[in-house]
Parts: structure tokens; sequence; C-alpha cells
């Protein structure tokens, strides 16, 4: 970034003093105080494992009110807060900032803006699955118009941890296993978030997580230990980081992992030498919440202080609500500890963002007034209901769908009446009410329905939808599961379905891939709908209906059953790959290929693809196939461009996505599709710990996902 506010922020530092130095580094979370003598953490752990039953924690909440510690905030000890969006309570505390503090330096106010503020759009995984960087920008520019009128100023987002573990729950909340997808994701939404000028109203920061690798925890087991090799770390993980940080992204958050036995958050080679250094990143960071003091559970920190000492030394700029930093770090710098040019550096960090959002010229960015027209207008719901029908996937289809106009259906299943589950996991600013359910949207629409109670009713529907999959709580932060297997309540509930002998369509609502080989074989036809936010039953009556062609591709592989897990497209070939005979690399009880791919998904249309031709060019390969659109309507396909160098100094993956395109092409049409790979992309991390393409045959692949394509081996010195 420029360095025009550096002599501002030099004065600014010359003048303050050690207390109003650490205050910057002080982020307060929503901490509420009521009639109840735990801390609200505790509370909610009651209500989880049931010692106080929801209604109790329900009456204690509504009798408890948000503390905002503002004497701390006249005393200069608090420097940004975390989770408040409302315009009344930003700008209130803003003014104690910035009209009765000694400095008047202006807060910055921080919130999960993870998939939408209010106009909820589908969960990242769901997104993702449009393939769209164009789209992924707009959503990122309605979540930045919306947030901001709430006084957000940084978003904790995007969320660029590949993520080839069904088991983790968070898996939901980025751009899944792939990292070229992954690094695209997290780009556009840094545009979208950032827009192009920081300092406008409707703009807010972008803060890139959580790095680094927070995806790969050992068994799917969230915040569980990272142990892998720096090459595969640089080939697979890092890379969505770097692009994302490359594209302007002004904040970032280390991950509650440790990366080979050393958390994030105290990883001096991964936030100095590699974010810092290596990237020239000079934004800020801000720790996950209560990281810092969690360094002690680590076991890298024998105390809190020893904790604060660390994390600031690595370079952890804010302490995210574990109050590590407020109460150590004086006696740290007085005592000759820690260096106060450490300190000033991160105090640096954090003043230059709020100098580049514009904060210390305009404190008040947004007013009540203007968060009265904000929110859930027409055209975000118009975005949010095409941003949904672009992430659908349609797994199956046994000419069921579309649904033919008249048709009377019977709805089944909790799913397809509950508004508040479309909303996802990561949804904090999200109301139950804002969203659409099927049934809401049936009735809006005068689809003739029966929303039933009993398979009886069936006899009287010509459709039968059965909503079925996972609860929002069952993805996203803790919430990892042992077993992904799809509930034996909703299995026999298609299978009583099945029995009726009508037309059956599966919905699936979930935040990760599900292992769903029953739904595979039995089911006519199954739409991946993920949790597609507000708009939720407008769009799937959109695709069912046929009003839309569903277009969506699976970023995230679906395997057969959890026991496979981690399952991935780009996985290694082995010297003994899997086959029919028996040394080979495989089980004994499952298949070895996953129940639907990566990159899969099906249209109403259907295309042919042919011609595939790949060309030396001066600085990479040119490569192209026809595509034609073979079926009754138009359609988006999503071409997709994978490489395997097929010798290397390492082994390298038998397939890696390093190019895609969506095309429309009307009923009939055909077209050329091109793409230039560059060399610069088809190398690895050697066992020198250097990136470079090797010499040697590479095979080039392009199809409609990462299990059929057509094939064609080059050659390619360096
Ligand atoms: C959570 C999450 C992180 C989020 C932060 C602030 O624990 O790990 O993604 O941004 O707390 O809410």
């Amino acid at each position: 970034m420029g360095k025009q506010y550096e002599a501002k922020i030099n004065a600014l530092l010359s003048k303050m003093t050690l207390e109003e130095k650490i205050g910057q580094l002080q982020q307060c979370g929503p901490s509420l105080v009521g009639a109840f003598e735990v801390s609200f953490d505790e509370l909610l752990d009651m209500m989880f494992d049931g010692r106080i039953s929801k209604e109790e924690f329900d009456k204690l909440m509504a009798g408890a009110k948000q503390d905002f510690h503002e004497d701390d905030l006249r005393a200069g000890k608090i420097g940004s807060y975390n989770g408040i969006g409302d315009a009344e309570t930003v700008n209130r505390l803003q003014k104690i900032a910035v009209e009765e503090t000694r400095l008047g330096i202006p807060l910055l106010f921080g919130y999960d803006v993870i998939h939408g503020f209010r106009t909820m759009t589908p969960i990242p995984l769901a997104e993702s699955c449009a393939w769209d960087p164009t789209l992924w920008v707009e959503t990122g520019r309605l979540a930045a118009q919306e947030a901001t009128a709430g006084g957000v100023h940084m978003t904790f987002a995007p969320m660029v941890d590949v993520a080839k573990d069904a088991r983790w729950g968070r898996v939901s909340e980025g751009a899944g296993e792939d990292a070229l997808l992954n690094s695209d994701y997290g780009v556009a939404k840094v545009k979208g978030y950032q827009g192009e000028d920081l300092t406008k109203p409707d703009a807010m920061v972008a803060c890139v997580k959580h790095f680094a690798a927070y995806g790969s925890g050992e068994a799917g087991r969230d915040y569980n230990r990272v142990d892998m090799s720096l090459q595969r770390l640089r080939d697979e993980y890092l890379p969505p980081y770097e692009a994302c940080i490359k594209a302007g992204a002004r904040a970032v958050m280390p991950a509650f992992n440790d990366i080979n036995g050393v958390p994030c958050s105290a990883n001096k080679w991964l936030l100095r030498d590699i974010l810092r250094g290596e990237w020239g990143f000079d934004g800020m960071t801000v720790s996950d919440a209560n990281a810092v003091a969690e360094c002690v559970n680590h076991g890298i920190a024998s105390d809190r202080r020893d904790a604060a000492r660390q994390c600031l030394e690595t370079g952890v700029d804010m302490d995210m609500t574990s109050n590590s930093y407020i109460a150590h770090i004086k006696e740290l710098v007085e005592s000759g500890a820690l260096s106060e040019k450490t300190l000033d550096e991160s105090v640096a960090n954090i003043l230059r963002v709020k100098h580049e959002l514009g904060l210390f010229e305009n404190p008040y960015q947004t007013s009540v007034e203007r968060e009265k027209t904000a929110y859930l207008t027409p055209e975000a719901r118009q975005l949010a209901r095409r941003s949904a029908v672009k992430s659908m996937v349609l797994l199956k289809n046994e000419n069921v769908l579309p649904i033919a106009a008249g048709k009377k259906l019977g709805i089944f299943g909790k799913l397809a009446d509950s508004r508040g589950e479309m909303l996802g996991p990561w949804a904090i600013g999200g109301h139950s009410e804002d969203c659409v359910s099927i049934v809401d949207a049936c009735k809006a629409q005068g689809i003739p329905y029966i929303y039933c109670d009993s398979t009886e009713q069936a006899a009287d529907c010509d459709v039968l939808i059965a909503a079925v999959g996972e609860t929002k709580d069952l993805s996203g932060e803790a919430a990892s599961r042992a077993s992904i297997e799809l509930g034996s309540e909703d299995i026999a509930l298609v299978q009583t379905l099945l029995d009726t002998g009508k037309a059956v369509v599966v919905v699936l609502f979930n935040g990760r891939p599900l292992a769903i080989p029953y739904l595979a074989e039995k089911a006519p036809a199954i739409l991946e709908a993920w949790f597609p936010g507000v708009e939720a039953g407008n769009a799937i009556l959109d695709v069912l209906l046929g009003r839309e062609n569903p277009s969506g591709k699976l970023t995230t592989t679906f395997p057969h059953t959890t026991g496979q897990c981690p399952m991935y497209y780009a996985h290694m070939n082995t010297g003994r790959p899997g086959g029919k005979s028996k040394f080979t690399s495989k089980y004994l009880d499952t298949p070895l290929e996953p129940v639907y791919p990566f990159g899969y998904g099906l249209s109403y249309t259907s295309y042919k693809y042919w011609g595939l031709a790949v060309e030396k060019a001066a600085n990479g390969l040119n490569v192209t196939v026809y595509v034609k659109n073979t079926g009754e309507r138009g359609g988006d396909e999503i071409v997709q461009c994978y490489v395997r160098d097929l010798v290397g100094s390492r082994v390298r993956p038998v397939k890696e996505l390093k190019a895609y395109k969506k095309v429309f092409l009307s009923a009939g049409a055909e077209e050329c599709v091109g793409f230039h790979i560059a060399y610069e992309d088809l190398g690895f991390w050697n066992n020198d710990m250097h990136y470079g393409m090797e010499p040697g045959d590479f095979v080039v692949s392009v199809g409609s996902n990462s299990a059929q394509t057509l094939n064609q081996t080059i050659y390619l010195d360096c």
C-alpha cells in the first residue's frame, strides 16, 4: 500500500503514551452482562450441553445487555470492537473515542460478514460451485454496502482455507478443496468488500483468514494440529492467502491451529518471514478470538504474559477478546522483556489501516438514516436469488426435472419450511424471518402443493419433494462430524416416498459434502441446494420448475463413506494405484471412486466436447476445445482444464485444476473455448524448497468435470 500516511502515523505515535499504544491493540468482543453469574460463553456451553434449557437461556438473555466497557474506551484502552453492527451503537461509541479520549483516535469496527450482512446469500461453499468470479465480486459488494451501513469497517472474511476433509464443519465457509478456486474466490471477495477506494463509506477492509492451512486439521477435527511438509503447504494451501494479499487485502487473521508444532499466532516463519517478508504485506493482523491466550493451552507459552510477548513479537497486531495484551504489554515493555519498537510497529499497522479507511477524516461513515433503506432491497434479493440458483448443483436427474407447470407438489421434511436453516452456520446479521422457504415460495407463487405430514397425502400429489440433509448447526465452526452419512430418518423418508411409486426429487441442504450413496443409487433426482440464503425457496423453485437451468459444479468431492475422508481429486497416484487387483491402494469395503467427483454437476441440457488441441507458446500453453450444446435449451457450461506433471523430482497429483471458463451456449450452439496456462503455473516446490517447472511430459485434460475429460500429452522443456 502507499506510504502516504507514514508521516501522520509517526507524528501520532510520538504523542502516544504506552497505555494509549496498547489500547490500539485491544479489540473488545460483544460481552453481555445480566442476571447471570457466569460468562456469556459459559452460558452458551451450559445450554449446548443441556445444563440449562433453551427457554431458560433465552430468558436470561432477555434480561441481559451488552457491556461496551465505555469507561475503558474513554481511558484510551480500546482500539476496536468485534460484532457490533448497528449505526446508533457504532456512532455512539465512535463519538466517545473521537471526542472524549485524549488523542481522539477513531475506533475500527470488525464483524463476521461471511456471506452477506442482512441479505444472506448462499454460504461460501455453495457460491463457490458457481465458478463465477464476477458473481463473487457482486455479492461481496452487496455485503459491503449493507455491512458498512451497519457501521462495519472490516469483515473477518474471505475465508480461503483449502478444505479436503468433509468431516470439518468449516468446509462450509470457504471455496472447497482446490487452491485455484479458493484463490479466485478470495480475490473476488477482496475486490467486492474493499471496492476501488477504501475511504468510501461503502467500502470495508477484507481480513483474509485463517492464516494458514486451518482446513487441514488432523482427522477433520476443528482446531486440531496441522502437520505437513513445507512443500505441500506452499503447493496446496498458501496460494489463496497470497493471492488475496496481492489483490490488496488489508488485514489477515492467523489461524487457531499450529503448523508443524508452532501455533500460527506465535509462528514467526509464517507471520514475519512469509507474510511480511516474502509477500510484503504492510496491513494489520488481528488474532482469532482468544487465540493469543490459547497459546498457553497449545503449550507454546507458559502463561498469558508469555503468550502476549510471543504473539506481539510474532506480529499479531491486534488481540481479539483475550485481553492478554491489555493485561501484560505495559509491564513487558517497562521491564524490557519486550521492545517498544515492536509495539510501535503493530500500532502503526493498525493506524495505517484506520487511515486507509478514512476514519481520521470521517469517523462517522454511516447513520441511522442510511440504515433505514440499506437492507434487503429488491435488487439485493434478486442478486441473492441469482447467486442461489447459480450455486445449486444438479447431481442426478432421471427425466424427473424440470417439473411441468401445474403439477401438484407433495413436500416432505422439516427443512422445507425452516426459514432460519436457510441462513447457514455463519449468519450473525441474518434474520430467519427474512428467508423464503420452499413452502413459502410455493404459497407466494401459487404453486399447487401440500406440505405433507404423512405419506398418505402423497396420493393427491404428482411429484414428491424430500427436503433432507443437515441443519445449519451441524456445520460451521466447532461442528466437525465423525460421520457424514445422511441420517437414517432421511433415508427412511426417501425410501417411503419411493415406495409410493411417485416421482421423487431430493433437495439436499448441507454445509459440507455428505456421504449419499443411497440417494445416488435410489433417488431419481437430486438437487444440491446447500444453505441458499434469504431467497432459498424462490431459487429452488426456479430450478425445480425449469425457470432456470442449473449450472453449478461441485468444488468438493462427495465420498461414499466417512472412512474415505480426507478425499479429494488432486490425489497422488501412489506406487500401486487403486484398481481391481488385491495389492493396490484401495479399501476392501468401499469403492475407490467418489459418489460425485470434484467439478461434477448436471444441466437440463447436454454438452459434447471434442477437438482438444494443446500448443506451446512463448510463456505458456494455449489450450482449445470445442463444446457443443446438444440439448433442447440454452445453458451455462463450466469448462474445466486440468494438468498433470507425469514425472517430477517430487511426485505430483494425478491432476490439478489450472483454468476454467463458464460459457453460455444456446441449444445447438458450439464454441471453441480457449485457455492460456503459464509455464510458471506448472511449477511446484521441490526438495530444495525452490519453486519451478521441471521438463517432461504433461497431460492436459479438459472436460465437464474432473473425472470426464479429453486428454492430450505434451513434452515441455524449461
Ligand atoms: C471465530 C472464528 C473466526 C471469526 C472470529 C470472530 O472463532 O474462528 O473465523 O472471524 O471468531 O468472530
